[in-house]
Parts: C-alpha cells; structure tokens; sequence
C-alpha cells in the first residue's frame, strides 16, 4: 500500500518504520533526561540533609559533622559536574534542560519529604545517619543506571564523569554506614 504526500508515492510500511524509529528515540531521550534530572535533585537533596541534619544538632557527635562535611561538599562538586555535563549533551544530545530541571526539582522534593517521614517526631544521630545510608544508596543506584544509559550516548566523556562521580558515591555509602555502625548504641 502506498501514500501520496505531496507529489510523491510513499511506502506505508516504510512510513510506520520511521514513524516508530522516531517514536523509540523521544522514549529514550525523555528516559535520559529524566535519569540525569534524578541524579542532580538527588545531589542537591544531599547537601540539604547534612544541612538540616546539622542545624538539628544530630550530627554534633565527635568525629560525624567534619566527614558528613566533606561528603556534603563533594555532592557540592557533583552537582555542578552533572549541571556543566547537562550543558554538553543537550547540545551534542538535542536533551531539553528544562525538562531534565523540573526532574531534578521533583526528585530533591521527594527526597526532602522521605528524610521528615523517615526522621518522625523525635529522631536521633542514629536516624539520622541511617536516613543518609538510605539516601547515598538512592544515589549509588541512580548513578549505576545513568551509566547504563550513558554508554548509548555520543557524547563519550559524560560517561567517563558519570563513573567517577559513582565511585565517590559508592565511599558515601560505605562511610554513612561505618557512622552509623559505629554509633549503633542509641545514647
Ligand atoms: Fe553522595
């Protein structure tokens, strides 16, 4: 079967194949743009949590506040890698960065509100440091996925930052569960 568009005869199965092409390529990109939309709310929810945290006065015990501080400065430093990265692939990608922004505003919304339900009334340094394992191994995840996506990329050296900055994430984990180990007896 063949449609005329114009003065030209086109195929109807060749018409449904770009159709199709075109439909899984907005797919992905929206897939992408969402997944770096994550992994920025995420980082800027980080730094909020030691804020907070810190201005509850749940990290004052010896030793937590100047660590938890130079992991809240690194999530500082992610963050403005992934906003310079998001610069580069909306131009070599066609990425929409409004739309990659309002997935970071909604995923530092959802993480602020999981810290108030997870923390309750009356937490402790303990729910506190259990809180930031919960959320540095949301972001040990995310970033295991956007390295994922970003092997399908052009743009080769956004993979290259995503896995450094993974690597650091994985000593976020590891350092908010040695905390909260170390301060397991409640006080
Ligand atoms: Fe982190």
């Amino acid at each position: 079967m063949y449609i005329i568009i114009g003065k030209y005869y086109y195929s109807l199965q060749l018409l449904l194949v770009i159709c199709e092409g075109m439909w899984l390529y907005m797919v992905e990109i929206e897939k992408v743009e969402e997944q770096i939309g994550e992994v920025l709310g995420l980082e800027i929810a980080a730094q909020k949590a030691v804020e907070e945290l810190s201005l509850k006065g749940l990290l004052d015990k010896r030793g937590i506040r100047g660590k938890l501080q130079g992991m809240r400065n690194e999530a500082a430093g992610h963050q403005k890698k992934i906003e310079k990265l998001m610069q580069r692939v909306s131009e070599s990608e066609g990425l929409n960065q409004d739309s990659i922004r309002q997935h970071a505003e909604e995923a530092s919304q959802k993480a602020s509100q999981m810290m108030q339900t997870y923390l309750g009334e009356d937490p402790d340094t303990l729910d506190a440091l259990e809180f930031l394992c919960l959320a540095e191994g949301g972001e040990v995840t995310h970033y295991e996925v956007l390295s994922e996506v970003a092997k399908k990329l052009k743009e080769k050296k956004f993979a290259t930052e995503v896995r450094s900055i993974l690597k650091e994430e994985k000593e976020h984990l590891k350092l908010c569960t040695q905390l909260a180990k170390e301060n397991s007896i409640r006080s």
